[in-house]
């Protein structure tokens, strides 16, 4: 009976970023940088993949807090392209351009240097993975608020039975797609 109660209590009182999402299975890119090979083959890939579909050059690679991060550097070293954080609310010092963007609970904030995207520039979003596709559009709406124009988006994984990308403003590319 104090055990069930103890649990009880435990769900009730702990923060909602710390409730395990029940039905969600946590897709975890962390692995792949524990093997350098496929890391190289899925940045080869990706660079590639814009270098043969964009006839035009990509100014900026936007990547998204926070498993963006770790692709778009890579992908805007290769494509010398400039790289660009979306950032939650907050974190970016100077002039920004924000949006609100719905999350599995309640809505979060996403923000953008202004200065970082110069208007007319041809931009590329990263992240590791789309599901809903919220953070995914709120990012386009930025580069579009800085005066860009997204010409694609890229991602790992995507979990297509959620049909984020449709509410995309630009084709999106996903390296695994999972149903
Ligand atoms: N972001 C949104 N849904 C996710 C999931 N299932 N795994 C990893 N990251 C996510």
């Amino acid at each position: 009976r104090l055990y069930r109660s103890a649990v009880v209590r435990r769900a009730v009182f702990l923060p909602r970023h710390c409730r395990p999402l029940q039905g969600i299975v946590f897709k975890d890119i962390f692995p792949v940088f524990q093997d350098s090979t496929a890391v190289e083959a899925l940045i080869t890939n990706f660079v590639y993949h814009v270098s043969s579909t964009h006839t035009e050059k990509v100014d900026v690679v936007v990547g998204l807090d926070a498993r963006g991060f770790l692709f778009g550097p890579l992908i805007a070293l290769r494509l010398g392209a400039a790289f660009v954080p979306v950032r939650k609310q907050g974190k970016l010092p100077g002039e920004t351009v924000s949006t609100v963007y719905a999350k599995e609970y309640g809505e979060d904030i996403f923000e953008l240097q202004k200065s970082a995207i110069k208007a007319g520039q041809r931009a590329i979003i990263v992240d590791d993975l789309i599901a809903t596709g919220g953070s995914a559009k709120a990012a386009g709406e930025l580069v579009r608020k800085a005066g860009g124009k997204t010409v694609e988006y890229l991602f790992v994984m995507e979990l297509s039975f959620l049909n984020g990308a449709a509410k995309l403003d630009a084709p999106s590319y996903s390296l695994v797609k999972l149903d």
